[in-house]
């Protein structure tokens, strides 16, 4: 079935409501003091999540529709109460919207939060594919309300950066409840290595005064209102923090008053993303010990001013046989609730609609959209509604945001920032190009191939050089094109089939030069800034130690040992006054999966620990700035920001991009967002803070749904 196009004709009010009073936060107070310079990295498939909110009738999978812009990265959505709506400040004067969604967008570089109004013109009396459907079951009431034809309005409640004053976040799962909005966002510091950032807040939309209601030093995650407004509930690790967690999170249901954070309880142990049916109902879902997510329900009795829940009651709700997950309850119609599902003959996630009386599946995605995911369900407060979101792409009706580079907005004014579609990128020394490979892992977008491409700076000029499966990029400094990589498998073992190449992408018919020989996993090279040397990582030894070879000739033009022990250290980046390699080492407990940050003067002496991310923690992938003063990292050093299950893949959803000075000392956090950020790269020359587009047309779907649930 075709989905309904929204509006081709878009009315958009996009004023900021009021402001924060936080102008304090000046240059000087950016603890970043290197000049001017980019950095670019990569977020895994990101430039591929082209999602919107749709929504369908809860009576049956037709005249499905696009709710939010086409255009921008639209998810979790929330349809508000018509009496919360009618507090709202900002509405324009017109006549009466038929859908208010309140929700998350990715535009312009940040994540905000934004209430769309659609308006609607009259049901036209011709048109056939407006006629109702029957409900499956006799309890759900069956209507059609959209209209293909509509304006909307765009009010961004939250998020982008005026209001935190620079301070970038991420914002998630809003709820809006009379004039107060409830969400996620990541904008302040725990102070400690290894936590999440993540915790809820309210903001009252007439003034924008905003109380945190997570207590310091624990992290909320996906807040849930209860229909009175009283409650908020939460998935939680109390006291105890991330622990480090990639799939379910360890996290127990706690509950609290949304006035203001007080009256805390712990409801259930063992959950997450909760939906409240009424004040005394919700539901959440978990992993069973049979090994299938599942639905659950909670009854309690939980009154102001006493310390737990009464009479607890849980049960499981969904059977055993396929994954339900991230449940959305009905408050006006408690005979259902949403959920996505993986059943073991789909490879898709799909929303269902599931009767908690007759115990049956009754309403799926399946027969709009079967191959595609769909994600986090939301009911309509009169339940005549289900919203998700899911890739535009496939539609086909869509304006394509597919983008080759994408603007994040930096904390930090004298660095730009750069999303990649690609992986591991680098600058050329004159800051003019950036080579990146398509790793075999990732599906392919707009290339064909996996292997060493290259483009200009501004996104431009994109060709592929090499079509082997390669990773790592590096320049040499002196002999202008030359490029490094290590040609053979990504993740593998010591004496794997992988060795180091140079190829000089300017030539016609690029020839390539093989440095290492005997294919023991010879990778991440790094060029000496006077051109004579690379350091890269070898597994020769039977484990993967450091090695300095010569850059012209490769190993047999010179090798010496840098680092050795019965260990892996990788990831090396050569700093460019020549004076250190950092690199990644899991030296502190060998094959923990634990890595922290290292530096050793290129003659074996000094060597030094940068940073550790708490105890256990992952530090990957360091680059120097173009001064030396500085490091960017990919790190676990602010935990998750959202239950992974809520997004597509990731491999190491923790994965966020910081810097810290060369000494260790002063770490500062760039990237906000619950996606796996990765393998960034330092720029010596400031690049402009714009996008820029792939120059194909559509979008494209081409990522995964979580391994995990297979
Ligand atoms: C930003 O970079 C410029 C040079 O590129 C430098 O003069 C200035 O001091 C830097 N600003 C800060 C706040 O570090
Ligand atoms: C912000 O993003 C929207 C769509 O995502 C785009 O139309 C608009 O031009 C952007 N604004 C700026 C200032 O870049
Ligand atoms: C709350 O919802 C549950 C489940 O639908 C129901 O059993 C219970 O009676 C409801 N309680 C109230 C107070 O409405
Ligand atoms: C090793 O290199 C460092 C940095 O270049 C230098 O300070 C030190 O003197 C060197 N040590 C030896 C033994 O060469």
């Amino acid at each position: 079935m075709e989905p309904q196009n929204i509006p081709t004709f878009f009315l958009i009010f996009t004023f900021t409501v009021f402001s924060f009073p936080l102008s304090f936060l000046a240059a000087a107070a950016e603890g970043y003091d290197g000049a001017r310079s980019s950095i670019a990295f990569a977020t895994w498939l990101r430039s591929s999540y082209s999602f919107d909110i749709f929504s369908l009738p809860t009576s049956g999978p037709a005249n499905e529709v696009r709710l939010t812009d086409g255009v921008s990265v639209n998810s979790n959505g929330h349809f508000p109460s018509p009496s919360s709506v009618s507090m709202l400040p900002h509405l324009p004067n017109r006549v009466l919207p038929t859908t208010h969604l309140i929700y998350v967008t990715e535009r312009n570089g940040s994540s905000s939060i934004y209430h769309d109004a659609i308006y609607e013109t009259p049901l036209a009396t011709s048109s056939g594919s407006r006629s109702a459907h029957r409900a499956s079951t006799e309890s759900i009431r069956v209507e059609c309300k959209y209209q293909t034809d509509s304006t909307r309005s765009q009010v961004r409640l939250v998020g982008g950066d005026a209001e935190t004053g620079g301070r970038i976040s991420m914002k998630d799962r809003p709820t809006l409840v009379g004039q107060n909005l409830i969400y996620v966002s990541t904008h302040e510091d725990p102070g400690q290595p290894r936590a999440s950032w993540t915790a809820v807040y309210s903001t009252l939309l007439t003034t924008g005064s905003t109380r945190r209601l997570t207590p310091r030093g624990v992290a909320d995650f996906s807040p849930a209102v209860s229909p009175s407004g009283v409650w908020t509930a939460v998935a939680s690790y109390g006291e105890t923090g991330w622990q480090g967690d990639i799939e379910e999170l360890g996290t127990d249901i706690y509950v609290f008053l949304t006035r203001d954070g007080s009256n805390r309880v712990r409801v259930v142990e063992h959950g997450g993303w909760p939906s409240w049916a009424n004040d005394s109902t919700l539901y959440f879902h978990r992993r069973g010990e049979d090994g299938w997510w599942s639905i659950y329900r909670a009854s309690f009795h939980i009154r102001e001013g006493e310390n737990r829940a009464e009479s607890v009651v849980t049960h499981r709700v969904t059977p055993p046989g396929l994954h339900a997950f991230t449940p959305a309850a009905s408050v006006s119609n408690p005979r259902f609730i949403a959920v996505a599902t993986r059943r073991p003959d789909s490879e898709f996630r799909h929303v269902e609609l599931y009767d908690v009386v007759s115990n049956r599946f009754i309403m799926s995605t399946r027969s709009v959209t079967p191959n595609a995911h769909h994600y986090n369900p939301f009911i309509s407060p009169d339940s005549t509604r289900v919203g998700y979101h899911k890739c535009r792409g496939s539609t086909g009706h869509a304006r394509r945001n597919d983008l080759v580079l994408e603007n994040i907005k930096s904390p930090i004014s004298n660095i730009s920032l750069f999303q990649v579609d690609g992986s591991f990128p680098s600058y050329s020394p004159d800051g003019e190009r950036i080579a990146y490979v398509k790793l075999t892992t990732e599906p392919m977008a707009y290339v064909d191939s996996p292997g060493l491409y290259v483009m200009n700076s501004d996104g431009s000029g994109v060709r592929a050089v090499l079509t082997r499966p390669a990773f790592a990029t590096a320049w040499d400094w002196k002999r202008r094109g030359v490029v490094y990589t290590s040609v053979g498998p990504i993740f593998a073992g010591e004496r794997s089939n992988v060795d180091i190449v140079s190829v000089n992408v300017d030539d016609e018919n690029p020839s390539i030069k093989t440095l290492t020989h005997g294919g023991q996993n010879n990778a991440f090279p790094s060029a000496s800034p006077d051109g004579k040397w690379i350091v890269f990582r070898s597994g020769r030894s039977g484990y993967k130690n450091l090695y300095v070879m010569d850059a012209l000739n490769g190993e047999t033009g010179g090798l010496r040992r840098l680092t050795e022990g019965p260990w892996t250290d990788t990831m090396c980046n050569w700093s460019p006054d020549g004076e250190w390699i950092v690199f990644s080492s899991d030296r502190g407990n060998p094959g923990s999966g634990s890595y922290e940050l290292f530096k050793i003067h290129p003659n074996g002496t000094g060597l030094q620990k940068v940073l550790q991310s708490g105890s256990g923690g992952r530090i990957n992938h360091p680059w120097f700035s173009p001064d030396g003063k500085y490091i960017v990292f990919v790190a676990d050093y602010a935990g998750v920001s959202a239950e992974p299950i809520s997004n597509p893949h990731h491999f190491q959803p923790y994965g966020d991009v910081f810097v810290i000075k060369s000494d260790g000392s002063g770490i500062k956090r760039l990237t906000h967002n619950s996606y796996e950020d990765g393998t960034p790269a330092w720029s010596p020359k400031f690049a402009k803070p714009v996008n820029a587009e792939w120059p194909n047309d559509g979008s494209h779907c081409s990522f995964e749904d979580c391994h995990w649930l297979s």
